[in-house]
């Protein structure tokens, strides 16, 4: 069984380097924790050497973004968060966030590709956007290709909020179901079920338990609670079961 992903964007936090190396150190003493899970760290780009050093033994690089394949590459970067709603909101297109995928790919970086409504209606209209955005970002991309993305599926009604007003289990496990089903059609059945589904938006301690259970979710893109040692280390130990 492979094991549960766990990526934490920091956007633009914490605010300063030393900062940032407190929390990788705060992280470093549970790095037998870590270990249990495919950790991935995105830090702001000024943080990516100091990232890379304080944490090779027990977390991987990420890119909040893609640029590059050269930099990112010689910094060791193993994964790149495309398509995030921050970048979508500033005009990141989905034909360029398709580009980006090709682009990493071929770098052996992996695309973890953002998805999600910005709103999620009683009709289900959300399902429809949810595969237009996923039909045009993957648009290309050959079967064996797509089997080496990642999707994180984030609402983006759901992002920066507190757990509470995050998306529900049962809404969670009906959305995996509908991206499965959409990637099937894309590509086939056995590319749907290589493709991990992550989910993002306002994972936290007091939900991240129930959003593993029987979702089928292979972990979480976490912003806010993953600049906190503690809350990260709470998530790490909901992804493993503890
Ligand atoms: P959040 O952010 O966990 O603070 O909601 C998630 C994200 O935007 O990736």
């Amino acid at each position: 069984m492979a094991k549960p992903i766990l990526v934490a964007n920091w956007k633009n936090h914490p605010n300063s380097l030393s900062e940032a190396q407190k929390l990788l150190k705060e992280m470093s003493k549970k790095r037998e924790l870590y270990k249990k899970v495919a950790l991935f760290i995105a830090p702001p780009q000024p943080y990516l050497e100091s990232t890379l050093l304080r944490t090779r033994n027990f977390a991987k690089l990420a890119s909040q973004n893609f640029f590059s394949p050269e930099i990112l590459k010689s910094f060791g970067v193993r994964l790149a968060i495309i398509g995030h709603s921050d970048y979508r909101a500033l005009g990141e297109s989905s034909e360029i966030v398709s580009q980006k995928i090709k682009l990493a790919l071929r770098a052996s970086i992996v695309p973890l590709v953002c998805i999600g409504e910005s709103v999620r209606d009683v009709d289900g209209e959300h399902f429809e956007f949810l595969r237009e955005e996923l039909k045009s970002s993957l648009s290309g991309l050959k079967p064996l290709e797509a089997g080496k993305i990642a999707i994180a599926y984030e609402p983006i009604w759901t992002i920066g909020k507190r757990a509470k007003d995050a998306l529900s289990a049962p809404e969670l496990a009906e959305s995996v179901i509908f991206i499965k089903k959409v990637l099937t059609q894309l590509f086939n059945r056995a590319v749907a079920e290589k493709i991990p589904i992550l989910y993002g938006g306002s994972v936290e301690p007091a939900n991240a338990g129930e959003l593993m259970v029987g979702t089928g979710v292979r972990g979480f893109l976490v912003g806010h609670a993953s600049l906190s040692a503690k809350s990260f280390e709470t998530i790490a130990k909901s992804l493993l079961g503890k």
